[in-house]
């Protein structure tokens, strides 16, 4: 297509979303994805809370502690028996074309009365946290909404969720997988790097978005960074980026971004920033992974007073016994991850010795990392106390653990 068709088209959809005006401050969403049939429908929940990430970093363990533990916090509820993650991860805000909206409600009333105000409902799907168009839909459909973000440090994060996908049948060697990555996000100027890398080079999103945003937004954020929606506009789960045809239809195309996003995933401070242009800071607890496995009670209870629930009705812990741990090999371990629904499972390393082979792909991803983390405790320091239940930093160089140890995989 010519390039000035395509601005064209660029612009008619701009021009559809200002129409619309389906959001405040909304550069992202389509008019017709911000409005989804959860958003209109008077039998979605009341108290609507989401985890929303990020992916391995213990957010399944904390969503079943909060509602196998809480009486008033409530899950979905799958008819057919189902895992957890079916209860847990509801894949809707993220996908495109938009799942079954009267799916994603029912599910919801099966496990109780939506519109009761003494409970609090809750989504944890973590694909919605690195998903520009999860958080205006979101933001459409539940204004309201309490917003918990587990973090981990990016680079354990991204070796655990290389594992996963490696015990699921993953071939590609860790520093492969992310070397791969990296160079499509430099070669788009997306790696979120500071100059000379980055060589002002954000050439296929209008980089005048990027340097609006930063002057929205309390956080003194680096302003030679571009903003994450600047990158991956409108991004959906298994589905790249919206285009509109000439013939007007909607469709998603696959971008070069690897969907995994080994790497986009870690860069929590840009990802919360576009979050927070849809939510005010009192809607989010930000916690550190590492506290949460350190003291999880202390963490649980946190969690239960954000939302609005007594700490004092929670249940005594399980016994985490050695039933809640996946162990073993090959498909055992991979059944085992699909059925498993008690707390604190976790996937074990399958390449016992990752650690030491990719220590080379760990050590430049620690440096790589460093400027984004600084950038995302600079963005915690601005949050009021009340919004924030952030404590500590993360790891700056590798953990000198000797390998064999394991069963640290929390999703
Ligand atoms: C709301 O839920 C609470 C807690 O389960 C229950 O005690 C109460 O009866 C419910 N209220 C209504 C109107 O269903
Ligand atoms: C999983 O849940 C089902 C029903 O909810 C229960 O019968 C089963 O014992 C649970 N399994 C584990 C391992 O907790
Ligand atoms: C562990 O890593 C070394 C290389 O550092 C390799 O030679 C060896 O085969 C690996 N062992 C296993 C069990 O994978
Ligand atoms: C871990 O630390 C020990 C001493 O504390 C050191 O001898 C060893 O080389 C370290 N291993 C790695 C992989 O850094």
């Amino acid at each position: 297509m010519h390039r000035s068709l395509v601005l064209y088209f660029f612009l008619l959809i701009c021009l559809e979303v200002i129409k619309g005006k389906p959001l405040q401050q909304d550069r992202c969403c389509l008019k017709d994805s911000a409005k989804t049939p959860v958003a209109l429908s008077p039998r979605k929940p009341k108290n609507m809370a989401f985890i929303i990430g990020a992916q391995k970093s213990g957010t399944t363990f904390l969503f079943d502690e909060l509602v196998k533990r809480h009486p008033h916090i409530k899950s979905r509820e799958i008819k057919e028996p189902g895992r957890i993650n079916d209860e847990k991860e509801a894949h809707y805000f993220n996908m495109l074309p938009l799942p079954n909206a009267e799916r994603y409600i029912q599910a919801f009333e099966n496990a109780a009365n939506t519109q009761n105000t003494t409970l609090t409902f809750i989504d944890g799907t973590p694909d919605y946290m690195h998903t520009p168009s999860a958080a205006c839909r979101i933001a459409g459909a539940f204004p309201e909404a309490k917003l918990i973000v587990l973090l981990r440090d990016p680079v354990a994060r991204a070796l655990s969720h290389w594992n996963m996908f490696r015990v699921f049948g993953g071939k590609k060697g860790f520093e492969e997988e992310v070397g791969d990555e990296l160079a499509m996000m430099r070669k788009k100027g997306c790696s979120f790097e500071l100059p000379p890398t980055l060589a002002g080079s954000i050439s296929s999103s209008p980089s005048a978005d990027a340097v609006e945003l930063a002057n929205e937004v309390q956080w003194k954020r680096d302003k030679r960074i571009p903003s994450y929606n600047a990158c991956f506009r409108c991004t959906f789960g298994r589905c790249g980026t919206l285009k509109r045809s000439e013939e007007g239809s909607v469709s998603c195309v696959l971008d070069e971004f690897p969907l995994l996003g080994y790497v986009r995933r870690g860069l929590y401070a840009y990802q919360l920033e576009w979050w927070m242009k849809f939510f005010s800071e009192d809607q989010f607890l930000i916690l550190n992974q590492e506290q949460m496995e350190k003291d999880p009670e202390f963490v649980i209870k946190k969690a239960i007073t954000f939302l609005g629930q007594d700490p004092n009705l929670l249940a005594p812990p399980e016994d985490l016994d050695a039933s809640n741990l996946i162990s073993g090999r090959g498909s055992s371990v991979v059944k085992g991850f699909h059925k498993k629904n008690a707390s604190g499972w976790s996937l074990p390393m399958r390449d016992k010795n990752a650690t030491q082979v990719y220590a080379r792909a760990i050590e430049d991803l620690y440096r790589y990392f460093a400027h984004p983390n600084q950038e995302l405790y600079a963005l915690l320091k601005t949050l009021k106390v009340a919004a924030n239940g952030w404590t500590g930093e993360f790891p700056k160089e590798p953990k000198n653990k000797s390998g064999t140890e394991d069963n640290d995989e929390d999703e």
